[in-house]
């Protein structure tokens, strides 16, 4: 069920919004219980297994042989999931020998209506120039308007469910990358949700696209303005220690369940458990900026600023005075900023079930490498599970295993992180 994931970060802040979020937790609930709990097939139950192949081509077109795109729907849920699905388009893309046609992303949370899903455009969130220059020779985007008209589409069914293997999946892409299927200057995929495509690609590959993901101007100025008033806390220059805490009432629910059917108790910390293991960070100076990334929203009050021992300054968003910096904006440019934020804290101690903390640790630990800095030893952004006991009753160390296979790890939680 790590698509609950998807509430990780602030709900629009009105009352209805949080209404809505209690009727949808109160229906995942319910399908939860309705469904069989097996990783990555919650919700899938529910669709058929379909495959169909429209061919759309009409005689006589001509088809441009040098320019290939693939097309995707527009994609959906929290930041992390729009990222990693965003990425699985671009990897398919690339198996297929074509362009992916730049996606629509989803400004709002709202997964169930269509019409609340707020689709903005890629190249609102992330610079499009900067993505194909870094990504030159890898993966690359195109816009729409690169298309000839008319122009020839092929649609491609994605099946789902059970009967929807890895191996299907597969070998309906390979099939797709030659022969006939080649000729048509579009293929379109249609399906119900991109984000649960199988995952064919490791961890590298994913890596080396979201490195290629850097924000417009207009959200890097305003992370570098949080950042700043971390920093301005004090006088003297103190690291930060970014915590992106989870303890709210949805992830509770979710994380509980979790631990029962993976028999853990690894999984849910406490606030006290937070506090104690952030507290034992080996080789951590105090004072220290304590920078929670919350999604307060879903908090009834500010607990999560109490209990913090000597030398340690929390602040959330209110405390900091930038709530008016993220209220400006939808859900997703709100978590992109406190993304970035997290990126680039001093520490960053995270939950290794969450895909958010997940991601932050990935663009970490290859930013480490980059440094040629590699190793328990070398301590540069050092990032940690708080979930998970490390050494002296302080927070597990955590690095992405770059060479991981696929992404699962990641994308459904673990408490085999490497260190
Ligand atoms: C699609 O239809 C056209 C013309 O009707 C035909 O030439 C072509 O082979 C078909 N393509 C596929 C993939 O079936
Ligand atoms: C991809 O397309 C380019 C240009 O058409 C071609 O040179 C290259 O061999 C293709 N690669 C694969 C893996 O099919
Ligand atoms: C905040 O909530 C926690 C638990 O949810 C409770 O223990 C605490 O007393 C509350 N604090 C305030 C100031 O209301
Ligand atoms: C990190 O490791 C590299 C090589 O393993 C070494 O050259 C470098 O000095 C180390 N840095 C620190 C800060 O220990
Ligand atoms: C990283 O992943 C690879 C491939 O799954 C595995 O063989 C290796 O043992 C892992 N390394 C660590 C440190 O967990």
């Amino acid at each position: 069920m790590h698509w609950m994931e998807r509430f990780n970060f602030k709900i629009s802040s009105n009352s209805i919004g949080l209404k809505c979020v209690f009727v949808l937790v109160a229906v995942l609930i319910l399908r939860a219980l309705l469904l069989p709990s097996i990783p990555g097939l919650v919700g899938r139950a529910e669709w058929g297994n379909i495959v169909y192949i429209r061919n759309d081509s009409q005689s006589g077109i001509a088809v441009r042989q040098d320019n290939k795109f693939l097309e995707v729907p527009q994609i959906v849920w929290g930041l992390n999931n729009q990222k990693i699905a965003f990425a699985r388009a671009c990897l398919t893309a690339r198996m297929l020998n074509r362009t992916l046609l730049m996606p629509s992303l989803s400004a709002s949370l709202f997964y169930k209506e269509i019409d609340l899903l707020q689709p903005i455009s890629f190249d609102k969130v992330f610079q499009f120039q900067k993505f194909n220059e870094l990504c030159n020779g890898f993966v690359r985007l195109g816009r729409y308007s690169d298309l000839s008209n008319p122009t020839q589409v092929l649609e491609l069914q994605k099946g789902n469910g059970r009967k929807w293997t890895l191996e299907r999946d597969l070998e309906q892409l390979r099939e797709h990358s030659k022969g006939k299927f080649d000729n048509y200057q579009v293929i379109r995929i249609i399906g119900k949700n991109p984000f649960l495509w199988h995952d064919h690609w490791p961890v590298r590959d994913y890596a080396k696209v979201f490195e290629c993901l850097v924000l417009v101007d207009e959200f890097t100025n305003e992370a570098d303005r949080v950042v700043s008033r971390i920093r301005a806390v004090s006088l003297q220059p103190l690291p930060y220690v970014a915590v992106h805490m989870r303890v709210e009432i949805d992830w509770m629910i979710h994380c509980k369940k979790l631990e029962q059917r993976l028999n853990t108790n690894q999984i849910c910390s406490s606030k006290d458990e937070i506090i104690q293991r952030v507290a034992n960070i080996e080789g951590l100076k105090t004072p220290a900026v304590v920078y929670l990334a919350v999604a307060d929203k879903l908090l009834r009050n500010s607990s999560v600023l109490e209990g913090w021992g000597e030398g340690f300054l929390p602040f959330e968003k209110k405390k900091l005075g930038v709530e008016g910096i993220y209220s400006k904006y939808p859900y997703l440019i709100q978590s992109a900023i406190d993304y970035e934020v997290c990126l680039r804290a001093d520490i960053f101690v995270g939950n290794s079930f969450s895909t958010f903390s997940s991601l932050i640790v990935l663009e970490r630990t290859q930013k480490m490498i980059k440094k040629g800095e590699s190793g328990t030893n070398n301590i540069t952004w050092p990032s940690y599970a708080y979930n998970i006991k490390g050494e002296s009753n302080g927070p597990k160390r955590w690095i992405t295993n770059m060479s991981d296979l696929n992404l699962q790890a990641i994308s459904y939680g673990t408490t085999h992180i490497s260190s």
